[in-house]
């Protein structure tokens, strides 16, 4: 899978993007991860990329002609299957989206900045708008950044278990059941002892009904959504 991310503030992808399972997914070239510096497309001699918005107002808009500069050339070399725009007012990212995103071979990820981009981007190139969720964020870059640590995780082959990313909270509409590890007590709480069974099918039962009743408790919704 390629993942092309257009930003203005590179800087702000790179760390979360280069360590942990997104650097296991490059450096087991299961992904291919290109982030773009707007300014390197900006216009004239102080490469400019944002302008006041027509109309007033406060804040500056991310010129249409970078971005049209950069899109353009990714296009020319290769289909993308989406052209994925970060906004608080797209459809809401959930595990069902990075699902559906990890199964395509080419993504184009553009990151607002400021007020947003021009329309006429949205109009010409977007094909699907995200939010990560009812707030807003400075830039679309850690929207970008949350996205793409959700979806590579389950290339199939990034994370050595395929179990993991299967057991994950969400999956399957289920929250996660409680982890524990070495020690067996700490600080006179035990850890529950059909864990230390070796009872594989026990424990299995067990995890499930802990994930239906933490749901129940705390993300009722998603039980609804079943
Ligand atoms: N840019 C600013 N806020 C955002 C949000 N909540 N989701 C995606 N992109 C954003």
């Amino acid at each position: 899978m390629r993942i092309d991310i257009i930003s203005a503030v590179p800087e702000l992808l790179i760390s979360p993007l280069n360590n942990s399972i997104p650097k296991k997914a490059q450096d087991k070239n299961l992904l291919k991860l290109k982030i773009h510096n707007l300014h390197d497309y900006g216009i004239g001699n102080y490469r400019q990329i944002d302008d006041y918005p027509f109309g007033g107002g406060a804040g500056m808009v991310l010129m249409a002609e970078p971005l049209s500069n950069c899109i353009e050339k990714l296009i020319n070399e290769r289909d993308y299957n989406e052209i994925i725009y970060t906004t608080p007012d797209g459809e809401k990212f959930s595990q069902q989206t990075a699902n559906n995103l990890s199964l395509h071979s080419n993504l184009i990820i553009i990151c607002g900045h400021y007020k947003g981009i021009d329309q006429r981007i949205r109009d010409l190139y977007v094909t699907k708008e995200i939010s990560i969720g009812d707030f807003v964020l400075s830039g679309g870059e850690i929207a970008a950044a949350v996205m793409t640590d959700a979806i590579v995780r389950l290339i199939p082959g990034v994370i050595g278990n395929e179990e993991s990313a299967l057991s994950d909270s969400f999956q399957d509409n289920l929250l996660a059941p409680p982890l524990y590890t070495r020690p067996e007590s700490f600080k006179g709480i035990e850890v529950p002892q059909i864990l230390l069974s070796g009872n594989h099918g026990k424990i299995a039962d067990w995890r499930l009904q802990q994930s239906i009743s933490r749901t129940e408790e705390r993300r009722p919704d998603l039980l609804n959504n079943k």
